[in-house]
């Protein structure tokens, strides 16, 4: 596989993009916002800067990097792919739609990826003529630094494509661990229920913001605490994942808590919308607890 394509260029897809082009690989990063491939553009520039100063890469990777990328919204640019990986937004019927249309233009050797977080694999295949090709390639965030990939085999996914999956993951300097496919797989089953209980236990006085992140952070080893986190993964993101899970596993311990549902409606996403349980105006570091959540 030379060439890959990523759609969505997003919090997960510009991370994506950037780490398979530091790796050599020609990639095209689609979207079909225009700011957001400007934004990610510049996201990948700060990234690779920093970790140039930090003497990770040299200039001649940055060149090389830089190089490997194209930013296209153009859907044309997808057809010679060996590989596509989709990160869209966390949503089946806009995802369901994208891989019909892949359809029609990537050749039928070219292997579909999905880095839904929810989604079942199987339900994304169904109604694709070739479903042996679809795959799940739950990256995390942030992708140039977490090292693993959780691979998710849908029903009909062929031993072949995973063997490939795998070992592509594996060249790529990141850990592939299989999950089957259950919503939410393993990372959000397990994560999802903490962050909604974090939220749940501040809507209901038991603590601060500060206090929450800094108990999980000092007294579980955690290196960031779940509100944070989930202001970096999207309170879209975190949302979606629970509905997905409420529904797909009929269970009232995965319903959204109401505060979470709130801030989303208001537009308080988190990092990339420049506030969540913290705020970001000044700087992408969270050190500004918002004045609504401070006791
Ligand atoms: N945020 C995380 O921490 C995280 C971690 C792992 C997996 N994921 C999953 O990755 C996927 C993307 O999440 P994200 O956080 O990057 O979302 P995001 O909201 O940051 O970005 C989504 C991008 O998709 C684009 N988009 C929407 N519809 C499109 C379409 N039809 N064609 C092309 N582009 C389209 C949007 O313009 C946007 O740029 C989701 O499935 C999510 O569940 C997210």
């Amino acid at each position: 596989m030379s060439k890959i394509s990523v759609i969505g260029a997003g919090t997960m897809g510009n991370g994506i993009a950037q780490t398979f082009a530091l790796h050599d690989f020609h990639v095209t990063l689609y979207d079909i916002n225009k700011e957001s491939l400007e934004n990610a553009r510049s996201t990948i520039h700060k990234n690779l800067n920093r970790m140039l100063a930090k003497e990770l890469i040299n200039e001649l990777e940055i060149k090389n990097t830089t190089n490997n990328l194209i930013y296209s919204n153009k859907f044309d640019d997808l057809s010679s792919s060996d590989l596509v990986i989709e990160a869209i937004t966390e949503n089946y019927e806009t995802k369901a739609i994208v891989f019909k249309k892949l359809e029609s233009y990537c050749s039928d050797d070219c292997i579909f990826a999905s880095n839904t977080s929810s989604i079942s694999i199987t339900k994304i295949s169904e109604n694709l003529s070739n479903k042996h090709r679809v795959i799940g390639m739950h990256f995390m965030n942030p992708v140039p630094i977490m090292k693993l990939v959780e691979v998710i085999n849908g029903s009909h996914t062929s031993s072949e494509v995973t063997k490939k999956i795998i070992d592509f993951t594996k060249s790529i300097n990141k850990i592939p661990l299989t999950a089957n496919d259950y919503p939410g797989f393993i990372s959000n089953r397990i994560l999802l229920p903490m962050i909604n209980e974090a939220i749940e236990a501040l809507d209901s006085g038991v603590s601060d913001v500060k206090s929450i992140d800094g108990i999980m952070r000092l007294g579980m080893g955690h290196p960031m605490g779940p509100l944070q986190l989930a202001d970096l993964i999207g309170l879209d993101v975190c949302k979606s994942i629970l509905e997905i899970m409420h529904t797909g596993l009929n269970n009232e311990k995965y319903r959204p808590n109401k505060l979470l549902i709130d801030l989303v409606e208001k537009g308080n996403l988190g990092v990339k919308s420049g506030e969540g349980f913290y705020n970001y105006s000044n700087s992408k570091k969270a050190e500004v607890v918002s004045k609504r959540f401070s006791k």
